[in-house]
């Protein structure tokens, strides 16, 4: 069905994974049009409850934007390509339904920006991060500018952003860029296993806790709710959210399966 992806849909779990291991997965405007579509996939297919983004290969997740599409772009050429990846890189961090990155490698430029745009992270041990933009005379132009301030501090994503140089997988741990290190045949089974938690709770309350999370950082673009533009602060948002919950029939089971000692039985709706 696509190119430069391969997906896989098991236990409602969707696998997306980038598949130009030649080049390092690096993304071109096929895999951007296709991520794109996947995503979309994701929003739209009743069957996927959450979703993990990674890499085909040992040795790369994404490394970067594919650079020889960047020859003789103009100021104008640019900015439209800053503005598509963005709102791309929108639509994954603005999903009603968990995306997590599985770090296999190289998480460079557009690649680490596209693993700071899902929910989480999680790497494996060979894992290699960076915003090396600055050695083509640019600067990442996919929100990392954004994202790496928001996940690490300014101080450590300004070093990172400026100097180009890139860290390991447990200093990308220890700066809480991802949240788990394991090996590299350990992967998808510690993100399976996490989402496979989250797949069993009440879907609208797991939406909201994404969607209010979001407003911390006054994500412009909401995909999910258009609630989120109306609110002048995330905390009003969350009130907003808290109090819709109470109109699903998912609370009422929730709530009645705790009181009545059983496991809930959650509907979705
Ligand atoms: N865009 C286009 N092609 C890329 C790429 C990118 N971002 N990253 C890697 N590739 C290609 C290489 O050109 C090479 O292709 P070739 O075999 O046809 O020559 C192939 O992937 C393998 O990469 P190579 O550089 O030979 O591997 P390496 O192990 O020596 O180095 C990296 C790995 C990641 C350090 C190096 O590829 C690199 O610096 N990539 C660019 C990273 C970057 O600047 N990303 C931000 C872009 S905005």
């Amino acid at each position: 069905m696509y190119n430069t992806l391969l997906t896989e849909l098991s236990n409602n779990i969707f696998i997306i994974t980038v598949n130009r291991p030649d080049k390092l997965n690096a993304l071109n405007k096929t895999v951007m049009e296709e991520l794109s579509a996947a995503i979309d996939e994701v929003y739209n297919n009743n069957e996927i409850k959450s979703a993990i983004i990674t890499g085909a290969g040992t040795k790369s997740f994404v490394a970067g934007a594919d650079i020889s599409e960047f020859v003789g772009l103009s100021a104008e050429q640019g900015k439209a390509l800053a503005k598509k990846g963005q709102d791309i890189y929108f639509k994954i961090e603005n999903a009603p339904k968990p995306i997590v990155a599985c770090i296999n490698g190289f998480a460079l430029g557009g690649g680490c920006e596209l693993a700071m745009s899902c929910h989480f992270r999680i790497a494996s041990d060979n894992a290699k991060f960076g915003q090396p933009e600055v050695n083509l005379g640019i600067m990442p132009g996919y929100g990392g500018t954004q994202r790496l301030t928001q996940l690490i501090g300014k101080g450590r994503a300004l070093e990172l952003l400026m100097s180009g140089n890139m860290i390991d997988a447990n200093t990308a741990l220890q700066y809480g860029l991802v949240n788990y290190v394991v090996a590299q045949d350990e992967l998808l089974g510690k993100a399976k296993s996490i989402l496979a938690v989250i797949n069993s709770k009440a879907p609208v309350a797991v939406t909201n806790c994404i969607t209010a999370a979001n407003a911390v950082f006054g994500t412009k673009v909401s995909y999910t709710s258009k609630v989120s533009d109306t609110f002048a602060n995330g905390f009003e948002l969350e009130v907003e959210l808290f109090g819709k919950c109470f109109e699903t029939e998912d609370v009422k089971e929730g709530t009645s399966a705790f009181l009545e000692k059983r496991k809930p039985n959650f509907l979705g709706r």
